[in-house]
């Protein structure tokens, strides 16, 4: 897209000076900036609110523990009433001859591949990835940079969204990872939500190896790809699903 042209049709208006390199915007349209970004614009609030809250899981796993925590999430924003929960995962990027190299596991078929358009329809959305020398994998990148279209229209904005993710190592990256990804919600205007510390007590105990922080549930897969989730990592998975979908359904009730 012509990103320097005057005409750039960004759902919300005319983009700043900056990028256009262009005068600014002239005062009348300059005023109804505000109006443009009622969430009320992505659908009408009566047709919105007559539907199950959609909440939509989407991961990338390369050896399945960030599957399993994205199950586990999925467990949690179930028990919210009038909730719908899908699991998908993000299309792989790397071939099948690489893939076998590095003794990958097998995509879910139970976990459908997402493709950039379908995310416009969750109320929403939970990030999951692990996490590749303290951000994001690459293969959950490419699936944001394939997006362009979405944030052209808008077609995010003012969803919430939160993350979680995994990591080989403790002080390998979880919270750089989480705050890294916060760049991708924040240019589409999504609204991050993160656990924080809701899950009490049990996120100030020190006596055992856990992932997962405010930011949002993790786990610590080991060095060797070895370790599983354990109980308190699941635990902490539940309950952001669960959270997560309280606040999504609280949100689309209002907006
Ligand atoms: C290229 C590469 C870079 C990685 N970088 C990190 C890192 O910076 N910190 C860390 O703790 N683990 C790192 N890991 C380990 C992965 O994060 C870990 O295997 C992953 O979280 C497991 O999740 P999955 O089973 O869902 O794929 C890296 C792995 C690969 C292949």
């Amino acid at each position: 897209e012509n990103l320097q042209g005057s005409s750039f049709p960004y759902k919300y208006g005319s983009l700043p000076a900056f990028v256009l390199h262009q005068p600014p915007i002239p005062q009348e349209e300059a005023k109804q900036f505000p109006k443009q970004i009622s969430f009320t614009q992505q659908s009408s609030a009566a047709s919105r609110s007559a539907m199950a809250t959609k909440i939509y899981i989407v991961y990338y796993s390369t050896w399945g523990h960030v599957a399993t925590l994205a199950e586990e999430i999925k467990k949690g924003a179930d028990s919210v009433p009038g909730v719908e929960v899908t699991v998908w995962r993000v299309p792989e990027t790397l071939p099948e001859e690489v893939l076998g190299k590095m003794h990958a596991a097998p995509g879910r078929e139970d976990h459908p591949v997402i493709t950039a358009r379908q995310l416009a329809e969750a109320d929403g959305v939970l990030f999951g990835f692990p996490t590749r020398f303290g951000m994001m994998a690459a293969q959950m990148k490419a699936f944001f940079d394939s997006t362009g279209g979405l944030w052209q229209e808008g077609a995010l904005a003012g969803k919430p969204a939160g993350v979680f993710f995994a990591t080989g190592t403790q002080g390998g990256g979880q919270e750089t990872t989480a705050l890294t990804a916060v760049t991708q919600l924040t240019h589409h205007g999504m609204l991050f939500v993160p656990v924080g510390y809701t899950h009490g007590a049990g996120m100030f105990a020190m006596d055992e190896v856990k992932g997962g922080s405010p930011y949002g549930a993790g786990t610590f897969a080991g060095a060797d790809g070895s370790r599983t989730p354990t109980d308190a990592e699941l635990a902490l998975a539940e309950h952001q699903g669960k959270y997560f979908a309280g606040i999504a359904k609280k949100l689309k009730a209002v907006v």
